[in-house]
């Protein structure tokens, strides 16, 4: 969003089989990943043991300024023109890039890491649109790093970063390696002329955070994984192949591959590059037997030098990939580079999957000629109490949950996901809009990327799809989120810009951008391959005008979809009085909201001054059905950008909440989204003592078309889905009477599904249940524990706001609590948490190396305890 507006503002489903659950934790592979023991390159996660320091003033007087001439030269390998040169002067130095400085007082710990979330909140200078958490100042991680002298004679050893944030700086032995300031951003440097033989090559890695950096929580820190990765000094480049499919049909399959062939040796070298194609076992993660093998082609690389060679191969009776109902089959392709006596000296895989996706303006997605509706959800990088360190359990549970919705798209605003995500997308069967920028050259915040586009919009692009662009999930590239530069001729010119990198880099995608503003004709728009509309499809706020039809005229042979849809607000298991009686209206007090306690109604009909209720949405959706769907802001609350109430700490777009608590909101997807599924859903909860003899508005979502309400037994009649509000049931006259709701609901006069909600009694107990009871001792794998506060017969008490404290006992650790109130500013790790709606999360992770039983206990005064046992394998 625009400045100005940001101103305004502020103020297959469930069922996940075992197999891909076991395959996912399994595996940490990323693209270029080499399975152990394969001949010829090590990757080497070095997450342990870091010792950091966070300094809230400068501690070192270094400053972009003073390091950028070291840090362009990283990027050499992602620009066309002229590459930037190392300079030859002595690199800036500091204390705590030396080994004699002596870190004893700093803390200890593992990667991923984000510095901030353990709060406290309210850090100065921090707003709510930032999260109000401590993610600004300059943090430093140091560690050793072995390397065994046949290592140093023999290999190229680089540094993979997957992301650090932000402005990381790299020194190794006291020497400046080079840097990377986009903190969503991958990258790799070479650490090999720094090396030294021994247990103690001193990495030291300095992070550098602004205030007024970002519109949401950024995080902050070394938040992803990091490694080591030991190669020949001939190899396959950093995200150095390229695998596309042309053509495909049930019979047989074209699998193209490009490899990329780096030599960093002082001899030029003939290599052998010959690649197999093997299904991939979803069970374990391993390759089968190879289906078809790419014919050897050599190649003689220069010293210093790449060369790229071109392969293709027939892959006969293909498993194709694809979103459900199709099946997301998957491949590898293991390259493996061999010297001119015939020993491999590299051996490099590549994931991907075979299928076609085509965007056709009239049928809009089709994945393997078949159309997919997009129902898709936008969501920011952070994992809730978590914050932006990335675990591959806690990103799954999301993925996981939004498919039990019916969710098959994802958008990653607005920036690079960690590239586990994409893993996740890959096997889970999402398509993915991937997403870079949420700024160009002008300013959304003081200190956001802006600052820096002019240099490193390049390299970053060009990493990003090079990255990124063998994953079968993603179906598009998205150049921007509602780009200052909209409405001027400079947002055509930079967008072409960006376009024809995407071309470069991949052929086989189109290019997308996210506008509320800009209109269609506009230089801007002229740009896109596939117009993206945020907001302005549905109508703004409460205008039902839509430029869906304008964009359609203008652009006859594009896509049109709407890149950003909703951002309706709410509070889960919080139900304002009186309810509007339309199917969307802006939220302020009286009408929805509760300024005061900062809460949003529930009822789900509410959105911000620029969004729509869902139910609006579906409207203009059904209405164009050109359009090829949509990405809803947003799936999880995040930290940040409290719309409307700008002093809480976390955001109300949520379908679901930060704790990971399902809204109301879920099940009105849901009934859209999974129309198969039998399936009703009452609001609100039904225990009022304030209320008696009140109208309280019974809502009903289901993808029925009849449904009959019982109040206290007695039907308040039976509805059928109007025009006027085709997405939902509601019964707005009931008057409240403690005691029961049924819902009996009907599809083709038949019926379809029941659900009951009914008065509960005080609270008395503590009901507790794990995700999953058996986790790996591996000091990743986690458990998600709910704790609800019951009544004497075990239902859950829907207002109940105790303080549950949490204990654990054995090898495991409670990391965070939430109960997703967006106005509760106990920091995350606190053990004791108020319930919120009835209701507390206690996040429990193993210790690496672990085996036996955890317990997690809850206890809140006045109550019966629970506890559950866990058991670390
Ligand atoms: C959009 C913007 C998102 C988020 C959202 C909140 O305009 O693209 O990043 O700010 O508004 O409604």
């Amino acid at each position: 969003m625009l400045p100005l507006e940001r101103t305004m503002r502020t103020a297959c489903h469930r069922l996940i089989t075992l197999f891909t659950l076991l395959f996912l934790m399994s595996s940490q592979l990323a693209e270029g990943t080499a399975a152990a023991g394969t001949p010829g390159r090590e990757r080497i996660s070095i997450n342990a043991n870091w010792r950091f320091s966070r300094f809230t003033s400068n501690p070192d007087s270094l400053s972009y300024s003073t390091l950028k001439q070291w840090m362009l030269p990283s990027a050499s390998g992602f620009i066309s023109g002229a590459k930037p040169q190392r300079p030859s002067g002595s690199a800036p130095s500091v204390k705590y890039a030396q080994s004699s400085f002596d870190d004893g007082s700093w803390e200890t710990l593992n990667l991923p890491h984000d510095w901030a979330i353990k709060g406290p909140f309210n850090a100065p200078g921090i707003g709510g649109g930032m999260g109000r958490l401590p993610s600004n100042g300059v943090g430093w991680y140091r560690r050793n790093v072995t390397v065994f002298a046949e290592d140093l004679a023999t290999k190229t050893v680089f540094l993979d970063v997957d992301g650090a944030m932000s402005y990381a700086a790299v020194w190794l032995n006291g020497n400046l390696v080079g840097g990377w300031p986009f903190g969503y951003a991958s990258f790799r440097l070479d650490l090999t002329p720094y090396l030294k033989a021994g247990t103690d090559n001193l990495l030291a890695i300095r992070l550098d955070n602004a205030l007024d950096s970002s519109r949401w929580y950024p995080g902050a820190g070394i938040y992803r994984n990091i490694w080591l990765v030991k190669v020949n000094p001939t190899h396959v480049a950093q995200y150095g192949t390229y695998i596309t499919t042309p053509s495909v049909s049930a019979q047989s399959a074209t699998v193209n591959l490009v490899v990329d062939v780096e030599n960093k040796g002082s001899s030029s070298q003939q290599v052998d590059v010959v690649t197999t194609i093997h299904p991939l076992d979803p069970a374990t993660g391993q390759a089968g037997d190879a289906v078809a093998t790419i014919p050897q082609a050599s190649i003689t690389v220069a010293a210093g030098a790449r060369q790229s060679v071109n392969g293709s191969v027939t892959v006969a009776s293909p498993q194709l990939w694809g979103p459900a109902p199709q099946k997301p089959n998957l491949y590898v392709a293991i390259t493996r580079l061999s010297s001119a006596n015939k020993t491999v000296i590299d051996t490099y895989e590549t994931r991907f999957g075979i299928r076609t996706v085509t965007i056709d303006a009239d049928k809009g997605v089709l994945v393997n000629g078949q159309a997919v509706r997009v129902q898709g959800t936008c969501n920011h990088g952070d994992l809730g109490s978590l914050g932006t360190a990335f675990n591959t359990r806690a990103a799954q549970r999301q993925l996981q949950m939004l498919q039990e919705m019916g969710t098959n798209a994802l958008r990653t605003s607005h920036n690079p996901p960690a590239p586990e995500f994409l893993d996740l997308a890959d096997s889970m069967g999402f398509m993915v809009l991937d997403e870079i920028f949420d700024c160009w050259n002008n300013q959304k915040t003081t200190n956001d990327f802006h600052l820096i586009f002019a240099d490193w919009h390049e390299p970053d692009l060009r990493l990003f799809i090079r990255r990124d662009r063998n994953h079968p999930s993603v179906i598009a590239w998205s150049i921007g989120n509602e780009i200052g530069e909209q409405s001027n001729a400079s947002g055509g010119t930079t967008g072409l810009e960006l376009r024809s990198i995407v071309r470069a880099e991949d052929p086989t995608r189109q290019a997308t951008a996210a506008m509320n503003s800009a209109s269609a004709g506009s230089a801007f728009a002229n740009a896109l391959d596939i117009e993206g509309l945020n907001y302005q499809g549905e109508g703004l706020g409460t205008s039902w005008s839509s430029s869906f039809p304008n964009f359609r005229k203008s652009y006859p042979n594009k896509m049109i979809w709407s890149t950003e849809s909703s951002s309706a607000v709410s509070t889960r298991g919080t139900y304002i009085f009186p309810v509007i009686n339309a199917s969307h209206a802006t939220v302020v007090d009286g009408s929805g909201g509760n300024s005061k306690a900062m809460y949003v109604s529930a009822y789900e009909l509410y959105a911000t001054s620029w969004g729509s209720s869902p139910d609006k949405v579906f409207v203009q959706q059904d209405k164009y059905p050109y359009v090829a769907g949509e990405f809803v802001w947003t799936g999880f609350d995040y930290i940040g950008e409290p719309t409307p109430y700008n002093a809480a700490r976390s955001s109300y777009f949520g379908i679901i909440d930060l704790a990971g608590f399902k809204k109301d909101r879920f099940y009105l997807y849901q009934s859209r989204w999974r129309s198969d599924l039998p399936m009703a859903h009452i609001l609100p909860h039904w225990t009022w003592p304030d209320r008696v003899g009140l109208v309280t508005p019974v809502h009903v979502f289901s993808a029925a078309d009849e449904a009959e309400l019982f109040v206290n037994g007695k039907s308040a009649g039976r509805l059928r889905k109007s025009a006027a509000s085709t997405y939902r049931f509601r019964w707005d006259g009931v008057v409240y009477q403690p005691g029961d709701l049924r819902v009996v609901t009907y599809r083709n006069g038949k019926q379809w599904a029941v659900d009951t909600k009914k008065t509960v009694g005080s609270a008395a107990k503590l009901s507790i249940a794990a995700d999953r009871t058996t986790i790996k001792g591996d000091g990743y794998d986690l458990s998600f524990i709910t704790v609800a506060v019951a009544d004497a017969s075990g239902d859950t008490v829907p207002v109940a706001s105790n303080a549950i404290t949490f204990s654990i006992s054995g090898p495991g650790q409670i990391v965070s609590t939430d109960n997703g109130d967006p106005t509760d500013m106990t920091a995350f790790p606190s053990l004791t948490r108020k319930a919120f709606g009835g209701l507390a999360l206690a996040v429990v992770r193993t210790e690496a190396g672990a085996s036996g039983q955890i317990t997690v206990s809850a206890a809140a005064a006045g109550l019966t305890g629970a506890q559950v046992a866990l058991t670390a394998i």
